[in-house]
């Protein structure tokens, strides 16, 4: 159980990995999100489910380095085991049959997650187009795995080094703009983009949802640390999420209380690499 069965660098910090996690597979659903611990003095890591392979139960998280926790796990090999995963947690993505375009929107370690939901809005039978974005070509990821489940999928970068130059807010308002009959937008990535892309389609009333990824620390209601604030009423990301209404979220609120703890974390993070550095952290 939880053993690591397959480990791969996407691009610089961020690395796939595929667990063995069987049961949890089994009853999982796209949209939702699991907490692991690398080791018994390790912290509850939040990760989304980025692919679920029932066959094998084998369930697939990316994971970007970001600080001590994520450092610590993206130091991990094939046939480690993660201390514990805990899930599947949180809401499943609400999916049918919504009588046109479904656009599926991700950015950065936000691409992952909308795989499954791609998945699932195709075998509902939706049109899915698929809107990716990076700040260049090195840092895309997901291509070929969206590409093969998308009806149309539309690469953004920022710096124009390929696909579309500009942000992926810029591909959903030309889809809007030619035309496209968008019933459904499904947005996870930096909060940022998707405050933007909540912007995009609010003047058009498209049902746009977007998967919010507040500080957690249990993931079942009960700290309070993933409070959010949805048309003005307080919710708990953990079990009322992570989906809400795009149109609804004071995503400035979240995006202060996401660097709540900057100092802290920084300091964490740059005494961990130096332990690696010197042999005394793991780095195995
Ligand atoms: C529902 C959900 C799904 C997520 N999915 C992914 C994913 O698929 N891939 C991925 O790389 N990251 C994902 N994250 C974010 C990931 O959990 C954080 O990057 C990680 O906890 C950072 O820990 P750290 O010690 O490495 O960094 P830190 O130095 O502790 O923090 C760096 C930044 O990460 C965020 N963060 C820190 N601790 C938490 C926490 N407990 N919960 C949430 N955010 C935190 C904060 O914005 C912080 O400023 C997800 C978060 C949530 C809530
Ligand atoms: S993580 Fe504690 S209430 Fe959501």
């Amino acid at each position: 159980m939880n053993e690591i069965v397959f480990k791969k660098d996407l691009c610089p910090k961020i690395t796939l990995f595929r667990i063995k996690t069987p049961e949890l597979v089994s009853r999982a659903k796209a949209g939702q999100f699991i907490i692991l611990r690398a080791y018994e003095d390790s912290e509850r890591i939040p990760m989304s489910i980025g692919g679920l392979d029932r066959e094998n139960g084998l369930l697939t998280i990316v994971v970007m380095e970001v600080g001590k926790s994520s450092a610590e796990i993206v130091r991990m090999e094939e046939g480690e085991r993660f201390l514990d995963v805990v899930g599947p947690l949180g809401v499943p993505t609400h999916i049918e049959d919504f009588g046109g375009t479904c656009v599926v929107v991700g950015g950065g370690v936000g691409i992952p997650p909308i795989l499954p939901i791609a998945e699932e809005l195709k075998a509902q039978g939706n049109k899915v187009i698929g809107i990716i974005g990076a700040r260049n070509e090195d840092l895309l990821i997901y291509e070929e795995e969206l590409g093969s489940v998308c009806d149309d999928l539309i690469i953004t970068t920022d710096d124009g080094s390929k696909g579309m130059k500009g942000f992926v807010t810029n591909a959903l308002q030309k889809l809007i703009d030619d035309g496209e009959n968008i019933k459904f937008v499904m947005s996870v990535g930096p909060v940022i983009m998707m405050k933007n892309v909540a912007k995009t389609t609010e003047p058009h009333s498209i049902n746009t949802w977007v998967s919010l990824n507040p500080i957690m620390v249990d993931g079942t209601g009960m700290c309070g640390g993933c409070r959010v604030s949805i048309d003005g009423k307080s919710k708990f990301a953990c079990v009322d999420g992570p989906d809400f209404d795009a149109h609804k979220v004071d995503f400035d609120e979240l995006m202060k209380r996401q660097t709540m703890y900057v100092p802290q974390e920084k300091k964490a993070y740059e005494q961990y690499l130096h332990k690696c550095k010197i042999g005394l952290g793991r780095s195995s």
